[in-house]
């Protein structure tokens, strides 16, 4: 049995099945042929399609019982809108009163058009859904959130970057992390595609999406091995992440990257779900669930 269960979970994206439904056949393919596998689908108006989806999670998370959740991003499709956050304030952030509910940044959350965060949009997100990055105990294991957009992309906030890399480095050196059975991290973009070392260079199954630059899905090279080397020196095994609407694991050297498949409209072949990670004292095994 396993000492306790948790939800990872990303990308509800509350209003996407709306914003991709009814496109005409050639905008469809200029998303298919940067891997975004859109569905044809009749044009529908408002978020019943991801409020059905996360009805049907919350209940199956009745039976599982876990001890708590993540949401690692794009709680929302377009940051702001009213309509949107309500459905999920309503929804998964009710659950909080039955177990706490970490809520992490995704570039649809805190990114000015999906991409550079500002101080606007980022006191904007912290308003609404907290604190951007910080750590939790539960058994005997750390867990830490981070705010992976203005690691992608800090130009407008180089403070704010500076502060959760020291942030970071010094939670991972803390006593408590080290002695720690786990040290698990959750963020919106995943590190890395294949290797900690590789160039942001756009994949041939995952270029990047029309109108965005290169490297749009990880965190650019730039940016990323100060992250690595914090994260290998505190033994960190596991980062969890989403953003890809996708299944996908990358390993490097013992440092697993666990990208999860939305919640909320799949880009790939997975279908729509969400992960139930167990947590033992000698290990971290993780399965995907369909809902
Ligand atoms: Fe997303």
């Amino acid at each position: 049995m396993p000492n306790f269960n948790f939800i990872q979970m990303a990308d509800p994206q509350v209003g996407m099945f709306s914003r991709l439904s009814g496109m005409d056949p050639e905008a469809a393919s200029l998303f298919r042929n940067h891997g975004l596998n859109v569905k044809d689908a009749p044009k529908v108006e408002g978020v019943e399609q991801e409020r059905q989806n996360l009805e049907t999670a919350l209940e199956q998370f009745d039976e599982i019982d876990p001890a708590f959740i993540v949401v690692c991003g794009d709680m929302v499709d377009t940051a702001g809108d009213d309509e949107q956050i309500s459905l999920i304030r309503e929804t998964l952030g009710g659950y909080s009163s039955k177990v706490p509910v970490h809520w992490v940044a995704g570039n649809h959350d805190i990114g000015v058009n999906n991409l550079i965060p500002d101080r606007d949009s980022v006191d904007m997100y912290r308003a609404e859904f907290g604190a951007d990055y910080y750590a939790f105990d539960h058994g005997e294991s750390k867990f830490i959130i981070l705010d992976s957009v203005i690691l992608d992309r800090p130009q407008n906030l180089p403070d704010e970057h500076k502060a959760q890399m020291d942030f970071l480095g010094d939670t991972l050196r803390s006593r408590e992390s080290i002695e720690s059975e786990h040290v698990v991290a959750f963020m919106h973009h995943p590190l890395f595609l294949d290797n900690a070392e590789e160039a942001d260079t756009d994949f041939k199954w995952a270029p990047s999406p029309p109108n965005q630059s290169s490297g749009y899905w990880t965190i650019p090279l730039e940016r990323r091995p100060p992250v690595v080397k914090l994260l290998r020196e505190a033994n960190v095994q596991t980062v969890f992440a989403g953003h890809w609407h996708r299944n996908h694991i990358a390993s490097d050297n013992g440092l697993d990257i666990v990208v999860t498949s939305a919640l909320g409209y799949p880009l790939g072949n997975d279908p729509s779900g969400y992960r139930i990670v167990n947590v033992n004292d000698s290990t971290l095994d993780h399965n995907y669930k369909q809902i």
